[in-house]
């Protein structure tokens, strides 16, 4: 996380010392790097500049207004899958023409709306959506882009809870079924125009081979429909490309590239591409305050006020999290401990049996490192709690991009019934 630094050992976020951002912005807040998304947004443009691809940021890593559209200003697309989504894109102003929209459960309202503001795609996942989604575009007159989301049957080694491409998998639609859409269905649908294939086999996925093995696979489809009469032009890749949280050696995106491009040489098809964790995920980190130390008979307790409704990643996934205090002080001694949050729940941690300084005390602050993309997107008010501040860095300069909920937020929606 080279936007996240020790200097003169403190943390910095780019040139800002993280603990003066906890202390004015309170705790528990997100801290995000405008020039580390940047930055992460470039390689993958860079490394595939010679076929200029369209990468449509994956919102649901992290849907803040202001992370999006910086991403949009620097070219990114939008890669959506809801309706709330499309609501966001269109507050700060994406161009509908750079949008595709994924999900296996989308609804009439909603496709009615994203077909209306004239996205680029819907990534089709069933039939029975194929035909809503025609149906909608008839009756507003218009012939709606979709690219149908195959399921590549391909296996990927990630946390079985993020794999996507497998047959038991409820995403995607299988290779026999695609071939009936495309060189049957097709005919019969006037208002859909099928001219793309898209695929997204998981998340954090550390080796070029899985994303090769299905990109091959999709291209020889392409090719054989092709042959048959289908007119596809465009492939979308998904997302899913892995991240460093502790000691992974993640390909680069220059390793991906140089994995992918061959395959689609001469093939004359436009990419898409659906990055999330990529972008976000080393961009923004979560910094919370030790509200207790408690040591029991079997070990020490950091009780922290930032919990798994902040960041479920580790209750969830048992996903690993570096942790370290914004300030370090020489010669210290490490202890091992648990860093758990206030939930009522014994799954309630951020990280178990860390080394951590021995002299950590309360209203220390910590840093939950890479806690950019599916930190915040993933928080809910579960035990009555606030969802946290977020704040976006640019240079030596900060911005509240977010103010922490208040009492009032939690109720809003609330009606007391009198009973
Ligand atoms: N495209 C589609 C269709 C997706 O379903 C996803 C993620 C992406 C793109 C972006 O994937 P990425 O580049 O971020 O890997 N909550 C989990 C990750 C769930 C990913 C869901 N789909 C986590 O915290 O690890």
């Amino acid at each position: 996380m080279h936007d996240f630094k020790l200097k003169k050992n403190r943390l910095f976020c780019e040139d800002v010392d993280l603990e003066k951002v906890a202390r004015d912005a309170g705790t528990p807040v997100f801290v995000y790097s405008r020039n580390a998304l940047l930055d992460r947004f470039n390689e993958i443009k860079h490394a595939f500049k010679e076929i200029d691809p369209l990468i449509c940021y994956s919102m649901k890593a992290n849907s803040n207004l202001s992370i999006c559209r910086l991403l949009v200003k620097a070219g990114a697309g939008l890669d959506i899958v809801s309706g709330g989504e499309l609501f966001r894109a269109k507050k700060i102003k994406a161009a509908s023409k750079k949008i595709v929209y994924a999900s296996v459960g989308k609804t009439d309202e909603e496709i009615r709306e994203a077909v209306k503001s004239g996205i680029l795609f819907f990534n089709v996942e069933s039939v029975a959506e194929l035909h809503g989604i025609n149906a909608i575009a008839k009756s507003l007159n218009k012939k709606q882009r979709v690219a149908i989301r195959v399921n590549p049957d391909v296996d990927v080694k990630t946390h079985h809870y993020i794999t996507t491409a497998k047959k038991q998998n409820k995403f995607g639609i299988d290779i026999k079924t695609t071939n009936n859409i495309f060189l049957k269905l097709a005919k019969k649908l006037k208002n859909v125009d099928m001219c793309c294939i898209h695929i997204h086999i998981g998340s954090q996925i550390e080796t070029v081979s899985p994303f090769v093995q299905a990109v091959k696979k999709s291209v020889a489809l392409i090719d054989a429909l092709n042959n048959k009469g289908a007119c596809i032009t465009h492939l979308n890749i998904g997302g899913g490309l892995g991240i460093v949280y502790k000691d992974e050696k993640p390909q680069t995106a220059s390793q991906y590239a140089k994995a992918i491009l061959p395959i689609l040489k001469n093939k004359g098809l436009k990419l898409i591409m659906e990055p999330g964790r990529f972008i976000a995920g080393n961009a923004g980190v979560l910094l919370t305050k030790i509200i207790y130390v408690k040591d029991t008979q079997v070990k020490r307790f950091y009780i922290i006020d930032a919990a798994m409704n902040d960041l479920l990643r580790p209750s969830f996934y048992e996903a690993y999290h570096e942790i370290i205090p914004v300030k370090k002080t020489k010669g210290e001694k490490k202890k091992s401990a648990d860093i758990v949050g206030a939930v009522c729940e014994s799954g309630d941690f951020l990280a178990k049996q860390r080394r951590l300084p021995e002299n950590l005390k309360q209203n220390d602050i910590l840093a939950v490192m890479s806690a950019g993309a599916y930190g915040f997107s993933m928080s809910s008010n579960y035990n009555s709690r606030k969802r946290a501040a977020e704040v976006l860095v640019n240079g030596k300069k900060y911005q509240l991009i977010r103010k922490r909920e208040s009492y009032g937020d939690l109720r809003r929606n609330e009606i007391v019934a009198n009973v």
